[in-house]
């Protein structure tokens, strides 16, 4: 059965029900095979995914030639491409701050429409909330960009709930981009509710935790993974982490499915208006991920889902401090 649709954010498109992140497939999560990405994006088209996920930082450019590769072909009108932009990295890699000046926004755009050969963008973003910029400057660009029909939607990544009512106040906000998990449910007290308030869909990342939430012997991370330098992969917060994932490997057993495919589900099922992004670089990962779209689950079901991976008990950040002290979306309003 093909992926089912749903409305990003209030008035917005209509898109399939689970995206697909390309993220891993230009190097973040150590090496990937472009003739293997390639295929799981053809195979996410083919199953009925239209949401791609990308961002012009991801492999340097790189991952918006890989999806432009892969397109090759196929009706653009029949994809969504949201875009990520503003992250700035230095000729080794490294990140080194963020930049989504009205300026920056529009040169962004031009580099992306070039690389993805594209005359417009689906939805883009703003990957974190530029701290010299008010956002309603940043909006201001891209509201311009899509008056003069080089973008469709705006969108918004990791911002706190203040900073989307402000964007909001100046524009529709179309999706807000945002981790969340069964390890990672920070944006249910304030988050959350304010972007339901606004009419603001949510792509929400992270949803197996950068892959924590599946089963054992799956998480294995080597070298130039920029995983390592995530404080829950690290020493005695790993361990404590992978208990709490070998409870959920438990409730998974007892269904009759995979940990992944539970946690996935869980995430499902927090509302019509989430759409999870799979973030995987393999065929059969997206397969296996897309079972969860047929997991119904109930309310004793996930009430033991939740007991196995409180959310409470989760060991470490979800990103490293420097990172974390970036994150609009971890500053609380009082
Ligand atoms: N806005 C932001 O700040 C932001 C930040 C990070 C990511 N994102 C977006 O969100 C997307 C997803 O995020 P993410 O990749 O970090 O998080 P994730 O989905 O929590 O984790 C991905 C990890 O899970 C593994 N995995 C995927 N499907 C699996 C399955 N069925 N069984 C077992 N393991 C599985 C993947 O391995 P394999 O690849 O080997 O399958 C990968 O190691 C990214 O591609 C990107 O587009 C946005």
């Amino acid at each position: 059965m093909p992926v089912t649709t749903t409305v990003l954010g209030r008035g917005g498109p209509r898109v399939s029900r689970v995206g697909l992140g390309l993220m891993a497939m230009s190097g973040t999560y150590g090496p990937a095979d472009e003739k293997e990405s390639t295929a799981t994006i053809r195979a996410a088209l083919d199953a009925g995914i239209t949401l791609l996920d990308t961002g012009d930082f991801y492999g340097m450019g790189q991952n918006e030639l890989l999806l432009k590769r892969a397109l090759r072909g196929v009706d653009r009108s029949s994809v969504f491409i949201q875009v990520k932009f503003g992250g700035q990295r230095d000729p080794r890699g490294a990140f080194v701050g963020h930049d989504a000046s009205p300026a920056m926004v529009k040169s962004s755009l031009a580099y992306s429409l070039t690389r993805l050969g594209t005359d417009y963008i689906d939805l883009y973003q703003p990957a974190r909330l530029d701290a010299r910029v008010p956002i309603e400057e940043t909006v201001g660009a891209i509201v311009e960009m899509i008056q003069a029909g080089y973008v469709r939607y705006l969108g918004l990544s990791e911002m706190g709930a203040d900073t989307i009512r402000r964007a909001a106040a100046v524009h529709q906000v179309t999706a807000l981009q945002i981790e969340y998990s069964l390890m990672s449910r920070g944006i249910e007290d304030q988050v959350l509710p304010a972007v339901r308030q606004l009419g603001v869909g949510a792509t929400v990342y992270g949803i197996l935790s950068r892959g924590l939430l599946s089963a054992a012997g799956d998480q294995a991370i080597g070298a130039g993974d920029s995983r390592t330098r995530f404080p829950r992969f690290q020493g005695e917060n790993l361990e404590r982490n992978l208990a709490l994932v070998a409870a959920l490997d438990r409730v998974a057993a007892s269904r009759g499915v995979t940990t992944a495919q539970l946690a996935i589900a869980w995430v499902l099922s927090r509302g019509d208006d989430i759409v999870p992004l799979i973030g995987t670089k393999r065929r059969d990962r997206l397969t296996a991920a897309l079972g969860a779209l047929d997991l119904a689950l109930n309310a004793q079901e996930l009430a033991a889902i939740e007991a196995a991976v409180p959310a409470s008990a989760v060991a470490g950040t979800r990103y490293d401090p420097a990172q974390m002290a970036a994150l609009d979306s971890e500053k609380h309003e009082p």
